[in-house]
């Protein structure tokens, strides 16, 4: 079984357990954010929530970690542009958080 959430306007598939992240890759999105220096391409790198390359901003929550954000049918997904918002030791919101809407 597959759904979907909001990925910049248009739809992404994903299975049930799959993370934002994961789910962008396995849809051929490679990169969803620039480096605010060099402005390179980030995405997933680590993968387990330690490098901080794999920052977007889901339901207007920015700096959120793709790589551990639980995608969900509700969820609306933008890419990021530039340095984090928040200092990156700020641990990016639960799953239990965003769905509250807490920033
Ligand atoms: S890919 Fe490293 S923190 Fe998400």
């Amino acid at each position: 079984m597959t759904s979907s959430f909001d990925f910049d306007g248009r739809p992404v598939r994903y299975r049930p357990g799959q993370t934002v992240g994961a789910a962008l890759v396995a849809d051929g999105t490679r990169s969803w954010s620039r480096s605010g220096r060099t402005r390179r391409p980030m995405g997933l790198f680590c993968g387990i929530g330690v490098c901080f390359e794999c920052l977007l901003t889901v339901d207007g929550v920015p700096d959120v970690r793709a790589c551990l954000a639980p995608a969900h049918e509700a969820v609306a997904v933008h890419s990021q542009d530039g340095p984090p918002s928040r200092h990156p030791s700020h641990p990016s919101p639960t799953a239990d958080e965003l769905a509250e809407g807490a920033p």
